[in-house]
């Protein structure tokens, strides 16, 4: 089957050009835009004992390493400009997010599988005993809060910019029709799927759904990949 390349392009092009934010002829790139990436992580424990002991039981506790290695740093350098947000929900009391600012991370020695998890597991211990939406910053900049993946996105729905915010899917617009030049918060699982109940939920809320590719991959994959995309555009 044939397909007009040119109608099929427009169309597409239309969608993209209502749902992303609008950049001006003339107007600078801004290689300071951020990028967050909202990782709902429904099976990782919050008490960080239990989220290490957790790791290679089946739930993917370790792909938040991978996570955290794709979003934050490249070779000799870290991404200042990105901002990992980790919601972790296998909780006796309050789901925990765990915020990872690369403009605000201290340094870190060693970035292998241990480490990295190690890095998270520190975070949740220092937010081991928050109250419901009490938060905590701890020694290396990464701040803790005790609240729920709804009430995190509900709060980012109202602060930011509609055209902003994405949803990462499989079967969703193109990344590469998408404009990625302004501040983005990008929502994904990490091993666990997403429940239909919240796709729906998401895209009701605005969200737009957007693909990387026509493979199901990892998420510290979709990451590095989307990153690369938003490189291209802002540098
Ligand atoms: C490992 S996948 C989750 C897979 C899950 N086990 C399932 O079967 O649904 C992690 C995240 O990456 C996203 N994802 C995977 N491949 C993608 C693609 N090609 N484009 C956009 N998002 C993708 C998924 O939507 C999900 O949010």
């Amino acid at each position: 089957m044939t397909r007009d390349p040119s109608s099929f392009g427009s169309r597409r092009s239309r969608i993209w050009h209502e749902a992303s934010s609008i950049v001006h002829p003339g107007e600078p790139v801004t290689a300071m835009s951020m990028t967050e990436f909202i990782v709902r992580a429904r099976a990782a424990p919050v008490v960080a004992d239990q989220f290490l002991a957790a790791v290679g039981n089946g739930d993917g506790v370790e792909n938040l390493a991978d996570v955290l290695r794709n979003a934050l740093f490249i070779a000799q350098s870290h991404r200042r400009d990105v901002r990992l947000t980790l919601v972790l929900e296998r909780s006796q009391d309050y789901s925990r997010i765990v915020i990872i600012d690369g403009d605000k991370l201290g340094s870190l020695e060693n970035l292998h599988e241990q480490a990295l998890l190690d890095v998270i597991a520190d975070a949740l211990r220092a937010g081991e005993t928050l109250p419901k939406n009490g938060e905590i910053v701890d020694q290396r900049g990464i701040l803790v809060r005790a609240a729920s993946f709804e009430q995190f996105i509900k709060e980012k729905v109202l602060a930011e910019d509609p055209s902003a915010l994405f949803l990462l899917d499989k079967k969703g617009l193109d990344v590469r029709e998408a404009d990625l030049t302004e501040d983005l918060s990008i929502v994904l699982t990490d091993h666990t799927p997403m429940p239909k109940k919240s796709l729906k939920a998401l895209v009701k809320q605005g969200l737009r759904p957007i693909s990387v590719g026509p493979r199901m991959l990892h998420a510290a994959q979709c990451i590095a990949i989307l990153l690369n995309e938003v490189d291209r555009q802002r540098f």
